[in-house]
């Protein structure tokens, strides 16, 4: 494809739609970039996966957003950046990818009772890639590891208001906070979508315990979406821009569920539904 004729493409990737907290700090940061947005819910959850499958779908997933003529790529899934990231740098030498990783070196910097609390998959705290970001940023301070997937399944559900999910927000949280972190790092991109039963918990704590530090909870998003801007900036002058372009949503799974949830979680009402394309790709495992 001859670049000077080509759009700029962004694509976003996640097992679901966690990705679309990242997707929606993209649209704030570059609210002109054309986005395509890939769930790959056909296989969600990837947290419980082994990595050589992790990397197969992710690597299926990247193709097919490649087809589609994307030119960055946001792994917007912290589970599958820590699984596949090298591979698929290696295997699409010609693609700039961005990829999520728990916020240890911002929450270090904040804590500080020296306790922090990083809240992931299991595929991501038993990494090799999260093993190495706690020896560079993290050897002065205690990391406590909380693997939540129920977390994922309740937002995979868009059950983000229920009470059931206050009570198992609280069960994985006040462990944590009770060991005396004071910072919590949001390790999974589905995580953010419970930040009202979060701040609940946080809130009923420290009405339990006033002598408790305030608790701050860190959320990747932002940054990675500033790093999305400066790869978008770097390649922009070597294309076209195609302002207000739609915004596209796939998934691997069921479009019309898909697109209730989504709609939900980033409350818009359904009757802007029409500014989405959403089809129900095929990637194989
Ligand atoms: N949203 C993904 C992450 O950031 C993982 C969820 C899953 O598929 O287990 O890790």
């Amino acid at each position: 494809m001859n670049s000077q004729f080509s759009i700029l493409l962004i694509g976003v990737f996640d097992s679901g739609v966690g990705g679309l907290s990242v997707w929606r700090e993209i649209r704030r940061c570059i609210p002109d970039a054309p986005l395509i947005y890939l769930a790959d819910q056909a296989h969600v959850p990837y947290g419980p996966r082994p990595a050589h499958e992790i990397i197969q779908l992710t690597e299926a997933c990247v193709h097919w957003l490649i087809e589609r003529g994307c030119q960055v790529i946001v792994i917007a899934c912290n589970t599958a950046t820590a699984a596949a990231l090298p591979h698929l740098r290696s295997t699409f030498p010609h693609i700039p990818f961005v990829g999520m990783e728990p916020a240890v070196k911002p929450a270090v910097a904040l804590t500080r009772s020296g306790v922090i609390g990083v809240l992931a998959t299991h595929t991501t705290v038993k990494s090799a890639r999260f093993a190495s970001l706690v020896q560079r940023y993290a050897r002065d301070v205690r990391v406590i590891e909380r693997a939540c997937p129920t977390w994922v399944a309740l937002v995979e559900r868009g059950e983000i208001d229920h009470s059931q999910t206050l009570s198992q927000v609280a069960g994985d949280l006040q462990p944590v906070i009770a060991a005396g972190a004071d910072t919590l790092v949001l390790g999974c991109t589905h995580f953010p979508f419970l930040s009202t039963p979060i701040q609940q918990v946080l809130a009923d704590w420290h009405v339990a315990h006033p002598q408790a530090p305030v608790t701050s909870v860190v959320d990747p998003a932002p940054a990675v979406a500033q790093q999305c801007l400066r790869q978008w900036q770097a390649q922009s002058h070597a294309h076209n821009h195609l302002p207000n372009a739609t915004l596209e949503l796939h998934t691997t799974g069921d479009p019309h569920t898909f697109a209730q949830i989504a709609l939900h979680l980033l409350g818009i009402p359904n009757n802007e539904q029409h500014v989405m394309v959403i089809n129900r790709v095929r990637v194989a495992l």
